[in-house]
């Protein structure tokens, strides 16, 4: 079926049936109606699409306003965040070939997606192989730092700070990278954890070793998805500037978890059944309905370990909750997000449902390419930052990448002539 005036408008402006429902004022039936050419939109619908299209154009920066570098990629959560405010990602790396696949499908690009990131760190000429950015960017897996012994190495007159703190671990090589490109900007993400894994002794080396030792002004925020998809994930957001700005990471204004949208938002409805294989009797079909002995021993785990007094176990979800964490494992059993289907046994989530919890894809949108298997999928999904929190991170430090970009330029600008040629060309 050809996409109507009116869908491709929509999506371009980025609104989804819910949104244009609420600025048109009508009910989302009319909108799918008007999406799928069954009636005519309303003339001043149209005429406010493609105005709404034409200011965003304008009022949109250059692309490539900085450069930027993917690190610890995944799919690409980032990716999609940063290339939609005018990055350029120059540099990838992520060593899991399905991600791989699914990055590249998504994203076009002029260079390779690399794999091992510690290929680049293990000595300063493959670290220049990583080319030039402003800003680095790294959902960089956590991992446990030992730091005792450093007090005794130190006596010793042994090298210290996170050339020894950190060896061995991948932070070590993201140090690594920070130290030798300098970029202007940093930006880390990792699960809200960290702060408090191994009695916080590990969040302690990571900012000791980019404040102090790597030079950089650093403030961090836990951000819940929940206001933007209906997924309660927390995650903690590292940002770090190289020069002193006045950013405050406390200032980004985020969307009141209370108002935030509902599963029904992401789940599939009728009007996608001719495009959904497994949609059966206007349902999502057996595919991924749990089986009986599935189904059997989730209700068992679950009730032994309220017996214990703990509220271990599967999580039943409706269509106006908000689900609980999706995470890698949820290809085993699903059980953190099964989605009630009434007097039937529930259901997972689809991969497509994932993208959307995820915002991949907006809700009643399949534009996000899913090459691979569904356990692949769903690892992938769990593992992955929540694009509309990136993009509202990256949204909020790119005027200080780009602020910090004209100021050093101010500077050399204002030095004497012979100083600043100087500068210019270190
Ligand atoms: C938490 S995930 C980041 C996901 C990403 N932010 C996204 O939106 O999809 C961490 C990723 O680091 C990758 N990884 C782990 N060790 C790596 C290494 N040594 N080199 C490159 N990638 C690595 C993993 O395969 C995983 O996809």
């Amino acid at each position: 079926m050809e996409i109507t005036e009116f869908k491709a408008l929509r999506e371009k402006a980025g609104l989804t049936p819910n949104d244009a429902s609420e600025k048109f004022e009508v009910n989302t039936r009319t909108i799918y109606r008007w999406d799928n050419g069954e009636c005519r939109p309303h003339p001043l619908a149209l005429k406010y699409l493609k105005e709404m299209i034409s200011k965003a154009n304008s009022t949109t920066l250059n692309k490539e306003d900085f450069k930027y570098i993917d690190l610890f990629a995944g799919i690409g959560g980032f990716r999609k965040a940063f290339d939609s405010i005018g990055g350029k990602c120059v540099f990838t790396s992520e060593w899991d070939k399905y991600c791989r696949t699914t990055y590249q499908a998504n994203f076009e690009s002029d260079h390779i997606v690399e794999g091992d990131i510690r290929q680049f760190t293990n000595d300063p000429e493959s670290l220049s192989k990583i080319p030039k950015h402003d800003l680095l960017v790294a959902g960089f897996p956590c991992q446990p730092f030992s730091i005792a012994g450093v007090s005794k190495k130190n006596a010793m007159g042994r090298p210290h700070g996170f050339k020894c703190d950190t060896q061995g671990t991948l932070f070590f090589d993201l140090a690594q990278i920070i130290e030798f490109h300098q970029p202007k900007a940093i930006l880390l993400e990792n699960v809200k954890n960290l702060v408090s894994h191994d009695k916080g002794k590990t969040f302690k080396v990571i900012k000791r070793t980019l404040e102090k030792e790597l030079g950089y002004n650093i403030q961090f925020r836990i951000i819940d998805a929940k206001g933007f998809v209906p997924q309660h994930r927390e995650r903690i957001f590292i940002v770090g500037f190289k020069n002193n700005t006045d950013f405050n990471f406390d200032d980004l204004e985020i969307p009141s978890s209370n108002e935030g949208p509902r599963l029904n938002s992401i789940l599939h409805s009728s009007l996608e059944q001719d495009e959904l294989p497994f949609y059966e009797n206007g349902k999502v079909g057996d595919k991924y309905t749990l089986t009986p002995r599935l189904w059997e021993y989730l209700q068992e785990y679950k009730a032994k370990h309220r017996a214990k007094g703990n509220g271990f176990g599967f999580t039943l979800s409706g269509k106006n909750d908000v689900s609980r964490t999706l995470s890698a494992r949820y290809y085993k059993d699903g059980s953190e997000i099964l989605i009630e289907q009434g007097k039937e046994r529930p259901r997972r989530l689809t991969p497509r449902e994932c993208s959307r919890l995820m915002g991949f894809d907006s809700s009643n949108e399949s534009k996000w390419k899913i090459p691979v298997s569904d356990t692949q999928a769903y690892k992938q999904f769990g593992n992955s930052v929540a694009v509309p929190v990136a993009t509202a991170v990256a949204k909020f430090i790119k005027p200080y990448i780009v602020e910090t970009e004209n100021k050093s330029k101010k500077i050399v600008q204002n030095l004497p002539i012979e100083k600043s040629k100087e500068l210019s060309t270190i």
